[in-house]
């Protein structure tokens, strides 16, 4: 099934597909096996570093036989595209779906850009996500506010004709300082308003009956990544400050087992 179709579904049944960002073939295997022992679908997430890191075609390559090999239903995903152009080359070479991230633009101009990659991915049936608001990426101010107002979503979203909208509502990437407090009011409005599936970034550290109710008012996709990289390297610095052992496939295994409990617990939120 397309994402978007699957996106749809989830909404229509207030339920949401979890979304996971993969960084090595370690933590693709992690998130992979959760899924797997869960029964799950998945959608994995490569950010534009994490494409740096890994070559466009061998990530997405990666993720695709990863996704066959563990027989599970699942999409390749651009996470925060901060480009047309890097959004176009995703499009081009197979990609599922789509985020084109013009959060920081002026609205206007978040429009036009978004209505570009809309455009281009249409032909190719693909999932578009966009963002409206401020959702603190790593490193910027969390104290800043920017929530998604409903008005502009509304606006928005006939405007570009995005299947997917991220929004601001009290999220942060990254871990919190403090508990994260999500206005499930604005949540709610914006819900109605826009009738698409909604997107939580920022989903580390948001407590799980957080989780859970901000799917039953319309949050139809639940991004995690920091918790994945923190568990896992959490996990290989503490075997590694245990033993000198030299074979990687000895101590590897842990570390992707912990990504595994990790995501199965954050899959049990969104189902
Ligand atoms: P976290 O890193 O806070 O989990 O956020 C993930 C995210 O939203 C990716 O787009």
């Amino acid at each position: 099934m397309h994402l978007k179709d699957k996106l749809e579904e989830a909404r229509l049944n207030k339920k949401a597909i979890l979304a996971t960002n993969f960084y090595n073939f370690e933590t693709l295997k992690g998130v992979l096996q959760a899924a797997k022992n869960s029964n799950s679908p998945l959608i994995l997430q490569l950010t534009e570093s994490s494409i740096n890191y890994m070559g466009l075609e061998n990530a997405l390559n990666m993720g695709r036989t990863g996704l066959d090999y563990f027989d599970v239903e699942g999409w390749i995903h651009l996470d925060h595209g901060g480009s047309v152009e890097l959004a176009k080359k995703c499009i081009e070479i197979g990609f599922d779906s789509v985020m084109f991230d013009g959060s920081e633009l002026p609205l206007e101009q978040n429009i036009e850009q978004t209505m570009k990659v809309v455009k281009m991915a249409k032909s190719h049936n693909i999932n578009v996500e966009a963002e409206l608001g401020y959702v603190a990426k790593l490193g910027q101010s969390t104290t800043k506010m920017g929530y998604t107002s409903p008005d502009d979503a509304v606006f928005f979203v006939k405007e570009t004709g995005v299947n997917a909208l991220a929004v601001a509502i009290g999220t942060a990437h990254g871990f919190y300082k403090e508990e994260p407090k999500l206005d499930y009011n604005r949540l709610k409005a914006i819900a109605e308003v826009t009738n698409i599936p909604l997107v939580l970034h920022g989903g580390s550290g948001v407590p799980g009956e957080a989780i859970r109710k901000a799917v039953s008012l319309g949050i139809c996709k639940v991004n995690v990544a920091t918790e994945i990289k923190n568990i896992f390297m959490k996990k290989l610095q503490q075997l590694l400050a245990e033993n000198n052992e030299i074979d990687l496939r000895k101590v590897f295994p842990p570390a992707i087992n912990a990504v595994s409990h990790l995501i199965e617990s954050k899959l049990k939120l969104v189902q």
